[in-house]
């Protein structure tokens, strides 16, 4: 979980935790604005502005930093040290906001009874219910009686995803949400509806409002060692596409470096999917960057080298350098594995008088037989 949020934190902070479809500065703030402004609707007045809360994965303050003008003193706390560092950078300077990195599991910083309130905005989805499970004893633990939980949560048909996916979202039915409360000394006060509609899951989060209502049920401590390390497929999927999307934004915008610092998070997240290859070396080429778009070319055929397009566009390139060699070679990978793809087959045309026109194949000289006679004895 940190090492893929601190990789997150690096590339882009605030699109990986508001994920708003712009993608951009102003609809970071506008999320902000609007994410907690329902978390204090929805509280009414039941939390105090003399109370203390504590914003469970925080990320870079999105709402951590607005709740320090509600209340007493507000601590933000986050499984990537990147986030964190980037929080304190961002909003350093208010004196009741603090921020703490935190193993991932477990509050153990905090004491016990020492919050009025614990929230929690798209974290505990993306973690696996075992460590949400977790983290509810430790928000009973540190809350004083009768203090407040409030949470956003998806409540439907359940979707499980695999243990190490940190990304993709996991609903719980009906009966798994209410046993989560339950065995976790909670009471479930309200449940409300957030206007945002999933076309994937075909669902809406909703805000939990849950309220301390006695000690969790005994169970044996849960064991988070020995999880797989690698990327689920499901979440290289998923990360992948969102880097090509934010590709595509910052572009737009005019951010080439964004854009081209995205894509080289994409390459590196799955190396085998062409599309950021080619993305990033077009980047390349528009700013004139021949050698830089032939590299990552090179890189693509090395991974992918059964696609006709990586070897066609590495001989462009090549070509355009005047590295007839490379691109004589590059042109017949190409030509070999498919002369006569119907996408392809008129610029390899295109490729292969070019560089005839320009590096003739050198005619072999032919080399005499030496005749060796034979002495007649
Ligand atoms: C989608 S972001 C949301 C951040 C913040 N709540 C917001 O709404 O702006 C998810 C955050 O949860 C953090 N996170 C993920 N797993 C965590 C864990 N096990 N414990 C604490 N924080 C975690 C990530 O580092 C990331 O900052």
């Amino acid at each position: 979980m940190r090492r893929d949020w601190d990789r997150r934190a690096k590339v882009d902070p605030r699109y990986w935790v508001a994920a708003t479809e712009e993608a951009d500065e102003a609809s970071y703030l506008e999320s902000a604005a609007r994410d907690t402004a329902a978390l204090l609707d929805g509280l009414g007045g039941r939390v105090p502005a003399s109370g203390r809360v504590l914003d469970l994965g925080c990320g870079i303050g999105r709402m951590t930093a607005p709740l320090a003008g509600h209340f007493a003193e507000v601590v933000g706390v986050d499984v990537s040290p990147a986030m964190i560092e980037q929080a304190r950078a961002l909003h350093g300077a208010v004196d009741n906001l603090r921020f703490e990195a935190n193993s991932g599991a477990d509050l153990g910083a905090f004491a016990d009874d020492s919050f009025d309130l614990v929230f929690s905005y798209s974290v505990l989805p993306h973690l696996p219910p075992e460590v949400v499970a977790a983290y509810f004893r430790e928000a009973n633990r540190v809350l004083a009686d009768g203090g407040w939980l409030r949470y956003q949560f998806w409540i439907g048909p359940a979707r499980q995803m695999a243990d190490n996916d940190t990304l993709n979202i996991r609903v719980y039915d009906p009966e798994g949400f209410q046993a989560l409360n339950r065995d976790a000394g909670f009471a479930v006060v309200e449940v409300e509806e957030i206007d945002y509609f999933d076309p994937v899951l075909e669902l809406k989060p909703v805000w939990v409002t849950a309220r301390r209502a006695g000690p969790p049920v005994e169970a044996a401590a849960a064991d988070f060692s020995g999880r797989a390390a690698a990327l689920s497929d499901d979440e290289r999927d998923l990360e992948y596409g969102l880097l090509l999307y934010l590709a595509v934004k910052c572009a737009e915008r005019g951010e080439r470096a964004e854009a081209e610092r995205a894509l080289e998070e994409a390459t590196a997240c799955d190396p085998t999917r062409p599309e950021g290859w080619i993305q990033w070396a077009t980047h390349r080429l528009e700013r004139g960057d021949l050698r830089g778009a032939r590299l990552l070319f090179e890189s693509l055929t090395e991974q992918v080298p059964d696609l006709v397009a990586g070897w066609l566009y590495l001989g462009q390139c090549a070509a355009a350098e005047e590295r007839w060699p490379e691109a004589r070679a590059a042109l017949e990978r190409a030509e070999a594995l498919g002369a006569d793809d119907p996408e392809t087959g008129d610029e390899l045309a295109g490729l292969r008088a070019l560089i005839d026109e320009a590096a003739p194949r050198p005619k072999r000289r032919r080399t005499r037989k030496k005749v060796v006679k034979r002495k007649r004895k």
